[in-house]
């Protein structure tokens, strides 16, 4: 029996355990602001002095850590749970194979405190011993407008604004793709080396004020953020127009076949130049959207390749040219185009020039026009298995039907990053770059009047930026998906499911990212073995990513 005095003790022990775990790094919440518009979710307002802030807790032997963000305004709202044990096990659980068999099983065990049907109750396997591609990362692109709006902010903001996306108290993001100079997303059209007219030698190469005034600033300290290697794919949108066939920054225009050789060295001028700076150059891509220069409508930089020239190019040119250069183990990413574009793309090459395919580590993949189903880039992976697949490049609201360009507070579009990217890593996509970090509240600046949405919106006349649903769509995977993981495997073991995708972490733990798109709650039961599961709600139109230390 408890005496006053061990009553007293135990008070005092309560308070000073409360207080260790206080200090213990508590997280900063939301500055949330109504968008005031109906339909929307809301966004999280930071500043100079204030952002919200997100640390990834440890979960301790035979429990989870799970984080909550949802159209309702959750945004990484943390909670604890243990693992429980099903004491019978009836033997229908030890297979993937006759899953068709074991779809109703779970059901005798269920509580029945709430009423359920068989449409708002999940089940889900996982099995690690399953494991697909290892995972490279999530991030985010330095383009000039990127910069140039996070330059408008004060310095306090501008620390902020990297942490949020880059320090272990943001969402740790570990890849950038930046356009080696001008994109449409760029003040003026430009590229390195415009003069001398048909200076093949490249004499006259040299970076941009943007470059050394606002991406390289940008890169090196998000760099300096990370608590794990940032790693930078780097893209061309157009060369010199000297070098094109039809002599402009925009439209139908194809390399002149004399620059082939210099375009290839231009590739290589420029990692020299990054990495002069340095900041190393991870992965090219073999030109930004190749098909963009070889249909006529097309209003911003561009350089068209069909299949077979660029199959020609990266043959005779490219290839050899890096792996001879200074920087033989940059990877070289070909296509980075739309999904159903990239059959056609390496097949041409493929057919060209074996050597072609031969010489690419990768396939870069854009978002725009998901015509066709993920499932084809796991054909793909069948098809060339020693290449890596990697998402690019994307971002909504650049579409001729998108009326709006920035629909700030959007859940709706939060939900499609978050399907997408989970299409992707279930279709043996290794890491997704999303485009611009930031943007102004038009969706800008780009020169060709090209506006998108982003992940995060600049305000820079009132000194704040804005996180949108989008932000926190990346962070449930960026945050908690480490690079190393790899891809398992997860059944569906109930007539209603959600969209899931889970990876077993370096550290051995699982990570399963769902996400509910309903408009009402779902009862998830998650089993990680035969006799052993979690159970939880899954609020409506809601993500959560949960970390479990199975051991
Ligand atoms: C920065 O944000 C915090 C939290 O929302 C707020 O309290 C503070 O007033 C803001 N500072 C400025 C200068 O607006
Ligand atoms: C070299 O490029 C700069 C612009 O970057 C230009 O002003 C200059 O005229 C060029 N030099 C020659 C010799 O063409
Ligand atoms: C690589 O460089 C060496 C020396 O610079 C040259 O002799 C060789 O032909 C080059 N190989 C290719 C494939 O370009």
């Amino acid at each position: 029996m408890a005496t006053i005095r061990d009553i007293g003790i135990l008070t005092i022990l309560t308070v000073l355990f409360s207080l260790a775990s206080l200090g213990r790094s508590e997280d900063l919440p939301c500055a949330a602001r109504d968008v005031g518009i109906e339909g929307r979710s809301i966004v999280c307002v930071c500043n100079a002095t204030y952002c919200d802030t997100i640390s990834r807790e440890e979960p301790a032997p035979g429990t989870y850590v799970m984080y909550t963000s949802s159209n309702a305004g959750q945004r990484f709202e943390k909670s604890k749970g243990v693992i429980e044990t099903e004491p019978i096990d009836d033997g229908s659980d030890d297979s993937y194979f006759d899953s068709k068999d074991n779809l109703y099983s779970d059901y005798g065990s269920y509580s029945d405190e709430f009423e359920e049907t068989i449409w708002n109750r999940v089940t889900v396997r996982i099995y690690t011993i399953i494991r697909n591609q290892i995972i490279e990362g999530f991030g985010g692109s330095v383009t000039d407008a990127a910069a140039i709006n996070w330059r408008k902010l004060s310095d306090g903001a501008q620390t902020n604004f990297i942490n949020t996306y880059f320090s272990a108290e943001g969402i740790e993001y570990n890849m950038i793709r930046v356009p080696i100079a001008g994109a449409d997303f760029s003040t003026h059209a430009y590229t390195y080396n415009e003069l001398p007219w048909n200076d093949a030698a490249l004499s006259n190469f040299s970076l941009s004020e943007e470059d050394l005034f606002l991406k390289l600033p940008m890169i090196k300290l998000s760099q300096a953020a990370a608590p794990a290697e940032v790693k930078i794919t780097a893209s061309t949108w157009s060369p010199p127009i000297w070098m094109k066939t039809n002599e402009r920054i925009t439209g139908f225009g194809q390399l002149k076949p004399e620059f082939y050789q210099t375009y290839a060295d231009y590739h290589v001028r420029f990692i020299e130049e990054y990495s002069k700076a340095e900041v190393r150059i991870w992965a090219i891509t073999t030109t930004n959207e190749p098909i963009n220069g070889i249909v006529p409508l097309v209003n911003f930089n561009s350089l068209g390749w069909t299949p077979s020239q660029l199959g020609r190019w990266v043959a005779n040119n490219l290839g050899p040219t890096i792996r001879n250069s200074s920087f033989p183990e940059t990877l070289i990413l070909a296509v980075d185009d739309q999904r159903y574009l990239l059959p056609i793309w390496l097949k041409g090459m493929e057919r060209e020039d074996p050597r072609s395919i031969e010489y690419i580590d990768g396939i870069a993949i854009h978002y725009y026009g998901n015509f066709v189903p993920a499932s084809i880039l796991s054909q793909l992976q069948q098809r060339y298995p020693n290449k890596i697949l990697l998402s690019t490049e994307a971002c909504e609201g650049p579409m001729p039907w998108d009326l709006l360009k920035v629909e700030i507070g959007s859940w709706r579009r939060a939900r499609r990053y978050i399907t997408s990217i989970m299409q992707d890593l279930n279709n043996f996509v290794v890491g997704w770059i999303d485009w611009n970090l930031c943007l102004d509240p038009e969706g800008g600046p780009n020169w060709a009047e090209n506006f998108v949405d982003a992940p995060v919106l600049v305000f820079a006349e009132d000194d704040e930026f804005v996180k949108q649903p989008m932000f926190y769509a990346m962070g449930h995977f960026s945050k908690f998906i480490p690079r190393g993981s790899r891809i398992i495997f997860v059944e569906r073991r109930s007539l209603a499911t959600l969209e899931n995708v889970a990876v077993l972490t370096p550290q051995g733990n699982i990570v399963i990212v769902i996400q509910n798109r309903n408009r009402n709650e779902r009862s998830v039961r998650i089993r990680v073995d035969r006799t052993r599961f979690i159970q939880f709600r899954m609020e409506p139109e809601s993500v959560k990513t949960i970390e479990i230390n199975q051991n």
